[in-house]
């Protein structure tokens, strides 16, 4: 299993657009610290990819990622056309996106699918809970909007059913259910309550039994999250603060991480100490601009990796 992390930032980015705390700060003195939106590309076969998450920075991230940019065009064979110069028309807007799986209907989790409206005849395939697909539909309006660009199609993630993420692909994925924590402008819509607004994902790839979990949000540590991290050689999760009162003491909320439906990292509680009991490679993600990790000198990276936990970084290529 192949995955190239495209982002490592919550909600904003770092730097973010309209903040000059000591992180963005620090992220605009050293481009070392930036840090794109929470993204990640998992390989299905050969040339075709899932980006997890559609971001902000999804173009950039694309861009960025060999791997995800436009296939060659191949060569066209020339046919001699009666009173025409020109042959058959080599198709140059081949991608390697098979298409997008959805954690959450978060805003910096989907604002990027419209980046992707150019997709055009082609459409793009959507991966997502029926929570998450209801939230985009009836509050982003997003089929209305983008259907006169490109047609959607949608495939059902679930927790009963692990399916390949193409026909022929080894890896398959389902959703782990974390918690029923909507995204704002979804709360007051009708839809399903339960676990399944934010889910983590487990992909496995049934040739190598390599497994991954990847869990941007975690508002809670469910039972089944727990089995499936247990069995996991690589766990990806939520590292947007680095303790309970963060928000508060940084001034960007009156809650607390918890509060704010991400799990802290430190403390009594917090992730780390579940983390370095697990066998598998662990990392964080998604990390908040107030987060002292975003500092790459930060003391908090020797406690982590002390417990023999890792933080990730925009770029990083992680084969299990
Ligand atoms: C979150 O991770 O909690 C959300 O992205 C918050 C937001 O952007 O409103
Ligand atoms: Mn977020
Ligand atoms: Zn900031």
């Amino acid at each position: 299993m192949l995955l190239h992390v495209l982002g490592t930032a919550a909600g904003g980015g770092v730097p973010q657009w309209n903040c000059a705390c000591p992180g963005c700060s620090g992220a605009r003195a050293h481009p070392t610290w930036r840090r794109r939106h929470a993204s990640l590309a998992v390989q299905a076969s050969d040339d075709r990819w899932y980006l997890i998450n559609a971001t902000p920075d999804i173009g950039d991230q694309i861009e960025d990622c060999p791997a995800l940019r436009p296939l060659p065009v191949p060569v066209p064979v020339p046919v001699p056309v009666r009173g025409s110069v020109s042959g058959p028309r080599a198709n140059s807007r081949r991608t390697p996106i098979a298409g997008l799986i959805l954690t959450d209907a978060e805003l910096d989790h989907t604002l990027g699918i419209a980046r992707l409206r150019e997709a055009g005849t082609d459409g793009l395939e959507l991966l997502a809970t029926g929570s998450v697909r209801e939230a985009l539909l009836t509050g982003l309006r997003l089929e209305a909007v983008l259907g006169p660009y490109t047609p959607l199609t949608w495939r059902e993630l679930s927790q009963e059913r692990s399916v390949p993420l193409t026909e022929d692909s080894t890896v398959t994925i389902s959703a782990i259910p974390v918690s029923g924590k909507r995204p704002r402008y979804a709360v007051h819509l009708p839809g399903p309550e339960g676990d399944t607004w934010v889910v983590a994902l487990l992909l496995t790839d049934r040739a190598t039994g390599a497994k991954a979990v990847y869990a941007p949000a975690l508002a809670a540590w469910p039972d089944v999250l727990q089995s499936a991290v247990a069995e996991a050689d690589c766990v990806i999760v939520d590292g947007t603060f680095w303790d309970d009162e963060e928000p508060r003491r940084t001034g960007i909320s009156t809650r607390t991480a918890t509060g704010m439906g991400h799990l802290p990292i430190d403390g009594p509680g917090g992730t780390a100490e579940r983390l370095a009991t697990l066998r598998a490679r662990c990392l964080y993600t998604h990390l908040n601009n107030t987060n002292p990790l975003v500092d790459p000198s930060a003391p908090q990276y020797k406690r982590l990796a002390d417990q023999g936990i890792e933080v990730a970084g925009d770029g990083m290529v992680i084969q299990l």
